[in-house]
């Protein structure tokens, strides 16, 4: 492990970009070349993130015409009143087809800064500077945007690569800590889904993770953000592979709808989701019992719930069907052979899952 700056190169038919992962990057303009970021910039933030790393951004972007727009925080704003107002911002502030919007903040600022880039003028480039664990480790790489509908999360949303994916972990020092435990659930799930020796080095640092060294966790970022690019490389759509990093997921969005989301955070609902999902994989004869035990151990070390709230297993499993990865009724899990190596089902059988969901919650 050391602490230089590592670059994490994406390939992808909706664009290549470098993915930089190291500390301090917010304040280097070294990180934000002309010819990735142009003369007209257009941050979009909220009113959390904004106050602490805006103006450092602004410093860093030097001369060039910016313009930030605060949105109000939380999951409930990631809708399309608010892409309305990104879009009126950009419209009024005269940005044209060189703009690059740099999404500064959390999944949900990524998700709605990429959604508006994809859409102004049929597409103008987006920076992404995320700010939480989970948006530097998952929602910032691969060109996931969008904004959720009241029928379903995400429902609303492009493809739209980014050109840059700027990840400093420094500033991971002044998230809350439920979030950024919930941040380590989805670490975890690169381990267990995707990556043994990850897994094993995740549980051998656990503590170092837990208090946030900074070493530790700036190889972990870099270790998820390697992943997941290779993933997205190979199936930028979600055709096949990239469901892969759905590991835990259709469990996680039942428990977060049931409970109206916002009472478990999403990392939360990820890490019961795949608790369950091991269980259900040494339930189907696929899992051995000890893989799943680690597995369970590790988010219990991390202080995540590992287990779904006491909601009816026919509820939960009604939830599950709504999933986005459900095709012609059937559900679609990823399950997994053993510690990092999981792969999808294509029609799990609704009574083993059922199952599973009944003795989790007694329910
Ligand atoms: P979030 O964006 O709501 O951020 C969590 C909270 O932490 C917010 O209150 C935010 O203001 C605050 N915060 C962020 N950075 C901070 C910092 N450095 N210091 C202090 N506070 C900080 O939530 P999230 O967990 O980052 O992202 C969840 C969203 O990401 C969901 O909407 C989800 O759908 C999306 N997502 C997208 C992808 C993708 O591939 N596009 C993948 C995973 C998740
Ligand atoms: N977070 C899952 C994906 O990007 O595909």
């Amino acid at each position: 492990m050391d602490d230089a700056e590592a670059v994490i190169h994406v390939e992808t038919r909706g664009g290549a970009y470098d993915v930089i992962v190291g500390a301090g990057l917010i304040d280097r303009p070294k990180w934000f070349p002309e010819d990735t970021i142009g003369a007209d910039v257009f941050v979009v933030t909220n009113e959390t993130v904004g106050p602490l790393y805006a103006d450092r951004l602004t410093a860093a972007l030097g001369p060039r015409r910016i313009t930030t727009l605060v949105l109000p925080d939380g999951e409930e704003h990631k809708n399309l009143d608010s892409f309305s107002r990104i879009i009126d911002a950009m419209v009024e502030a005269r940005m044209h087809r060189d703009a690059t919007v740099i999404g500064l903040g959390g999944g949900v600022i990524g998700d709605m800064a990429g959604f508006a880039a994809a859409c102004y003028q049929r597409g103008v480039a987006v920076v992404q500077v995320p700010t939480s664990l989970l948006a530097q480790v998952d929602a910032a790489v691969g060109g996931k945007t969008g904004v959720n509908h009241p029928g379903g999360k995400n429902l609303i949303g492009a493809f739209h690569q980014p050109r840059a994916v700027i990840a400093d972990v420094t500033v991971l020092d002044t998230l809350p800590e439920r979030e950024y435990r919930a941040g380590l659930a989805e670490v975890v799930k690169y381990g267990a889904g995707l990556d043994a020796g990850f897994f094993s080095w995740i549980e051998a640092n656990a503590q170092a993770l837990t208090q946030r060294d900074a070493k530790a966790l700036q190889f972990a970022v870099r270790r998820c953000c390697e992943a997941k690019a290779e993933v997205v490389q190979q199936d930028e759509r979600e055709t096949g592979r990239r469901a892969l990093l759905n590991l835990g997921h259709t469990f996680g969005h039942a428990i977060e709808a049931a409970t109206g989301y916002g009472s478990w955070l999403h990392g939360e609902a990820v890490g019961a989701g795949m608790v369950l999902a091991g269980r259900l994989s040494v339930r189907l004869g696929l899992l051995p019992s000890a893989d799943a035990a680690r597995l369970e151990s590790l988010l219990s070390d991390f202080g995540l719930p590992v287990a779904p709230p006491p909601i009816s297993a026919d509820i939960l499993l009604d939830l599950m069907r709504m999933d986005k990865k459900v095709l012609s009724g059937r559900l679609r899990l990823i399950l997994m052979k053993e510690l990092g190596d999981s792969f999808v089902v294509a029609d799990c059988p609704e009574e083993e899952v059922r199952t599973v969901l009944h003795a989790a919650t007694a329910g």
